[in-house]
């Protein structure tokens, strides 16, 4: 069968190569420390699962309006209002299955042949993935380890050409587990304001995740020249564990929501039935914020750990995750190093060596645009924390 030339456009993830090679030795009987899960470890608040059950024994289980009920965009338009000061009406959002297909849709929506998305690195594996399959080009602009791998405007303004259409802001960021203060936002935004052909995809599906006292800003917000020109995207995943039910959402101006709505009415249709009125309660009822707090003191508590161990570790450098629920730390001084006969090159090369000879799971930086660096998850215990972080610490040492 010959399929599509697009197919050659996008690579197979090596995270999930990786992911699959852990869950192998799993099911062999191998005790496996995962660092690898993009996921909270807690479980969806039984508020929330309760709504979803009543909905099934409703016989709300035929097909919604595209693309959810009117209860679902109003309890999205009212968090964007209450959360974010964002003047979204209903008409101005949309839901998808998840924050990946709301992204991909709104990629599809916008982008022309060639048109150019900025993508500040590291960034989260699928960005330029769906955008060379909605015909766009990715144009990555690296952040420096030295500055907490965030851009700075110049970087910005410097990477902008009469072919960029989309500038994707994702701040706390997937993999890097860093937060752009508003101050440093407003700083992009100056630039963006200059080049109105830009739009913004501000990802926000970490803003919940914030550490100390770092305080959020929806990047539509900074400067009111924005408002128009930006999607922020959000969805029902990390902020309450509900990575399986495939929630995401978006607000922007009309005409790009009209366009998803359009693909989706082709594509999907809707959400799934039985999650909307549950992903409303979600956004409406107090008790999502207050689960969101509780798994926030523990994220906080693991990830300065994980952070100070990884540190500890000779040779390792780790920058300071202040979001999000990730460390991502530089191991490429271990690089061209042998164990068991084989040379460690790359990320990749750490990753699986570690695996196999000391079964930790990490995520290598390779997808994220950083091949020195690998992704570790501390949504996990403190115990797992302590356990792979000894065996990171012995298989260091065995290298030569
Ligand atoms: C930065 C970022 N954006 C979007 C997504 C997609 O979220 P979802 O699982 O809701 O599709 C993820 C998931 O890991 C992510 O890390």
């Amino acid at each position: 069968m010959q399929l599509a030339e697009r197919m050659n456009l996008i690579s197979e993830s090596i995270t999930l190569k990786v992911s699959a090679k852990a869950a192998a030795l799993k099911k062999a009987g191998v005790d496996v420390v995962g660092f690898g899960a993009g996921e909270p470890d807690f479980d969806t608040p039984d508020f929330i699962k309760d709504v979803a059950k009543a909905s099934l024994d409703k016989g709300l289980t035929k097909y919604t309006p595209t693309p959810c009920f009117p209860e679902l965009k109003q309890a999205i338009a009212d968090k964007f209002n209450r959360e974010n000061k964002l003047a979204y009406k209903p008409e101005n959002v949309t839901t998808g299955a998840g924050g990946k297909h709301c992204l991909y849709m709104a990629f599809m929506a916008l982008l022309n042949p060639g048109d150019e998305v900025l993508i500040p690195s590291p960034y989260w594996v699928s960005y330029p993935e769906q955008v060379k399959l909605a015909g766009g080009v990715p144009v990555v602009i690296k952040g420096q380890e030295s500055r907490g791998f965030k851009i700075t405007p110049q970087q910005l303004e410097a990477s902008i050409t009469p072919k960029s259409k989309v500038f994707i802001i994702n701040s706390p960021s997937n993999p890097s587990g860093i937060a752009y203060t508003p101050d440093e936002l407003a700083g992009l935004a100056e630039v963006i304001v200059r080049h109105p052909q830009v739009v913004v995809f501000s990802d926000e599906i970490y803003e919940k995740l914030l550490y100390d006292d770092m305080t959020f800003a929806s990047f539509a917000t900074l400067n009111p020249a924005l408002f128009d020109r930006t999607l922020t995207f959000n969805c029902h995943s990390k902020s309450f564990a509900m990575t399986g039910w495939r929630v995401g959402y978006v607000g922007g101006p009309k005409p790009a929501i009209d366009a998803m709505n359009k693909l989706q009415s082709q594509i999907n249709s809707h959400i799934t039935s039985f999650t909307q009125h549950a992903a409303a309660a979600a956004l409406n009822d107090p008790r999502g914020q207050e689960s969101v707090k509780k798994m926030l003191v523990h994220f906080q508590q693991r990830g300065q750990h994980m952070w100070q161990r990884l540190s500890a570790l000779p040779d390792v450098i780790c920058v300071r995750p202040q979001g999000a629920f990730y460390c991502f730390p530089n191991v490429s001084a271990y690089f061209g190093k042998s164990i068991n006969g084989v040379k460690i090159e790359d990320a990749i090369g750490f990753s699986s060596a570690l695996l196999e000879s000391d079964h930790v799971a990490v995520v290598p930086g390779n997808d994220s645009g950083f091949e020195t660096h690998v992704r570790l998850s501390f949504a996990t215990s403190m115990e797992q924390i302590d356990k792979g972080i000894d065996r990171i610490a012995l298989f260091l040492k065995k290298l030569a």
